[in-house]
């Protein structure tokens, strides 16, 4: 089968399909017990993304279970910062990075061969290739700039991380440094991906919506940019999708000016914006995490909307963020025969 007849693909260039193709942000993760059995056997989080054996395992669980349209790949965003040098740990309740502060621990950093040290991500990428049926595509990912330069200067999550948007203020210059660095090992970890056989690539940048205009254009935009021109320079029959969560007003700008092929929509992106969006893009999105974990009748109405609303342009079915780690597995099989029917 060639790559014109995997559903994904053919939703991304913008072409109606009487059923949406579906896939999930997180559908590899904690609420499959399968998944938490491969995760006991690991050492531990970063130890479980480079084993490509036991990666392209849990790359492939959701896809057997409920036949979603693509696979993603099982890495992370912040295994970039732990190549580049960054003690990375997830210990506890979530990342925890050794903070960059300034141009000093920049300096540190070591970007030379950095995208050479996750050769096993490309090796899990290479196994799910082979493993995949042919109407199946294969997403591969990063982090976008920005939103991994915030976990890298706060040194894991915040509530509102002042610190990378201080530092951006006070030292614009110093700090595209950082975002330099970022698009150009960005540009060769996608192209690895790529490469290795992956179709689709997403960019996650889950803090974009954190930037007020000018910031956005500059470290949301921009960076992005000049990763999808490098990446279709590269590999001219790549897709990018752009997933900047939160962008609200400035969703329209990221769609005129960051190059991407689909824009993913966050939970909160109302259908009439949806709409219009999409007759720029294809668009991805946006069930509420929370009305998979809920399922039911609340389940079978708000994909029902989104089909109906978003069904007649390029449209992906997706979450608005992460399928959450107490969602029932059965609502997943239900959202699946769901979206089966004509
Ligand atoms: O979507 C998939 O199934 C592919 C795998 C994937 C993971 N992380 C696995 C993971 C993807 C695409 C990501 C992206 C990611 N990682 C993002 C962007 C998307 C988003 O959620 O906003 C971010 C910000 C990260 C960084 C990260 N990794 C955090 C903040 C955490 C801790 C919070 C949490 O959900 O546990 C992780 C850990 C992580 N990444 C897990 C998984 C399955 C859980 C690890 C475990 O098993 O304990």
């Amino acid at each position: 089968m060639t790559q014109s007849r995997k559903p994904l693909l053919r939703a991304l260039r913008g072409e109606r399909l009487p059923r949406p193709p579906w896939w999930l942000m997180r559908q590899a993760g904690r609420y499959l017990p399968e998944y938490r059995e491969m995760r006991s056997r690991a050492r531990d989080f970063v130890a479980l993304c480079l084993d490509p054996k036991l990666a392209a395992e849990v790359t492939l669980q959701p896809v057997r279970r409920f036949g979603m349209d693509a696979a993603i790949l099982f890495s992370d965003i912040l295994l970039l910062p732990h190549a580049l040098g960054q003690k990375l740990g997830f210990e506890g309740d979530g990342p925890r990075l050794e903070p960059i502060a300034d141009a000093a621990g920049l300096a540190r950093l070591r970007p030379e061969g950095a995208v050479a040290r996750l050769a096993p991500v490309f090796e899990t990428v290479d196994r799910c290739r082979a493993a995949l049926e042919p109407r199946t595509a294969l997403i591969g990912f990063a982090g976008a700039p920005w939103t991994v330069a915030a976990y890298m200067v706060e040194g894991g999550g915040s509530r509102d991380f002042h610190r990378v948007k201080a530092w951006a203020y006070r030292d614009p210059a110093g700090f595209s440094r950082l975002i330099d660095l970022l698009v150009e090992t960005t540009i060769d970890l996608l192209s690895a991906q790529l490469d290795a056989g992956a179709d689709v690539v997403q960019l996650f940048d889950s803090w974009a919506g954190i930037l007020p205009e000018d910031g956005f254009r500059r470290w949301v935009v921009e960076p992005t940019a000049r990763i999808a021109a490098a990446l279709k320079q590269r590999q001219p029959e790549c897709f990018v999708i752009g997933f900047p969560r939160g962008a609200g007003h400035y969703y329209a700008d990221y769609a005129a000016a960051a190059g991407v092929d689909a824009l993913g929509l966050d939970t909160v992106v109302p259908m009439t914006v949806a709409s219009d969006l999409q007759r720029r893009l294809p668009v991805q999105g946006n069930l509420d995490p929370v009305s998979l974990l809920v399922g039911g009748e609340k389940l079978r109405r708000d994909a029902d909307a989104l089909r109906r609303g978003l069904g007649r342009g390029g449209y992906v079915f997706n979450l608005g963020h992460g399928v959450l780690p107490d969602t029932p597995p059965e609502h997943v099989a239900m959202l699946a025969r769901l979206l089966a029917e004509d």
